[in-house]
């Protein structure tokens, strides 16, 4: 059976989380896909681009006392899924880029600006590969594990996230290959801010290309907050100075721990954000600004990226710094997760390993 060790995986994946999380693991049955539409795709003309949704996951009411999802929520208002992928995924690919999202059941992105809906995390996992830490803290690097045990291979929290494994030009050999029989699995935390339940899907906009490419550099990706080696992940919001109303937070200094190439680098910013730049050696090599848009130009739409490879040695240092600027542009207003409310900067590197 394909997926009979999916189970294992979450829980674990679960208990190993620094927050609690799963008291409840119903069976983890495999879910189909409910809708799989072909794309055109935009990297490589040897590849295949497909736009696959999942759901309908139903999210409770604010303040409701439903008994929704299968799996324990970080948060009291949030509905929390976990479960196998099916077969219709697909398989033996390398992924060359992904792009996740919520949408309701029409079709529309789900945020918090629009829709009320905040997506707290969801990640897509294959059991066949183990995350390897590429980034350590402190004078003797220690290593900055991933909270989980398998390799997250897209993901999507607090807004969109696109994981690219190439350059932008599709050029760099870089990827993260399903095998023909690997077990999948996803996991997600949402909290719906609306009085009525509400019916969400996730949608990922993957291009791959069959099979397994020769000499492929396998990409990882890590979330980081400004404060990855002190709070971790709850490190993911600041207070803004009292007075302040422009300020940056610099990241803590990170180790590279092996030679390799950071490709497609980018920020994730809650409104208010202007940039996230990312240091190497304390030379600026690359700058992540925050798109605004939406019906009031105060929504993040989007975040450029850091288009070329960049290689860089074991040894080299890493460190990131977000800028806001709560003027020019109004913070994020409402209710928010347990620390999560405030100006929040996330800065996602992908690693492509040197072979
Ligand atoms: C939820 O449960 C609490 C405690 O039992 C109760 O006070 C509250 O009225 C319930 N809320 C709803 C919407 O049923
Ligand atoms: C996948 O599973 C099938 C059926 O169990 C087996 O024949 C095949 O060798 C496996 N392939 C790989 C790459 O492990
Ligand atoms: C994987 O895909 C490649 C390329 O399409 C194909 O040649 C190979 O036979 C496939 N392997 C399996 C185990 O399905
Ligand atoms: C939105 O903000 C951007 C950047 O500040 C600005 O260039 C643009 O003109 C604004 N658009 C609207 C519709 O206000």
């Amino acid at each position: 059976m394909l997926f009979t060790n999916v189970l294992p995986l979450l829980l674990v994946a679960v208990t190993a989380a620094p927050d609690r999380i799963v008291r409840r693991q119903s069976p983890a049955a495999s879910q189909k896909a409910s809708k799989v539409e072909q794309l055109q795709p935009v990297l490589r003309k040897t590849a295949q681009k497909i736009r696959i949704t999942y759901g309908p996951y139903k999210l409770k009411g604010l303040g409701s006392n439903a008994t929704l999802g299968n799996a324990k929520s970080l948060d009291k208002d949030g509905t929390s899924y976990a479960h196998a992928l099916g077969a219709d995924f697909p398989h033996n690919v390398t992924i060359i880029d992904t792009n996740t999202y919520i949408t309701n059941s029409a079709g529309a992105k789900l945020s918090m600006e629009s829709g009320n809906v905040f997506n707290h995390h969801h990640l897509f996992f294959d059991a066949a590969h183990t995350p390897n830490p590429f980034l350590g803290c402190g004078p003797d690097a220690k290593p900055l594990k991933s909270i989980y045990p398998k390799s997250n291979f897209m993901a999507s929290a607090t807004g969109d996230i696109q994981m690219r494994y190439t350059s932008t030009d599709g050029k760099f050999n870089g990827g993260f290959y399903i095998g023909a029989n690997d077990s999948l699995s996803f996991m997600g935390d949402f909290i719906n801010y609306n009085k009525e339940a509400l019916d969400m899907y996730t949608v990922s906009e993957i291009e791959y290309v069959p099979g397994k490419i020769e000499g492929m550099h396998t990409g990882s990706s890590q979330l980081l907050t400004m404060d990855m080696c002190g709070r971790g992940l709850r490190g993911a919001t600041e207070a803004a100075p009292k007075d302040g109303k422009m300020f940056t937070k610099t990241g803590d200094a990170l180790t590279i721990l092996r030679d390799g190439w950071f490709v497609h680098s980018r920020g994730t910013l809650s409104p208010g954000g202007v940039d996230i730049v990312m240091k190497i050696n304390d030379k600026l090599i690359c700058r992540s600004n925050a798109i605004y848009g939406g019906p009031t130009n105060s929504s993040v739409t989007g975040m450029s990226a850091c288009p070329e490879e960049l290689a860089v040695k074991k040894g080299d240092k890493l460190s990131v710094a977000a800028t806001f600027d709560l003027e020019k542009h109004k913070p994020r207003q409402g209710p928010y997760p347990t620390g999560l409310g405030g100006p929040l900067a996330l800065w996602v590197p992908m690693f492509a390993e040197a072979n």
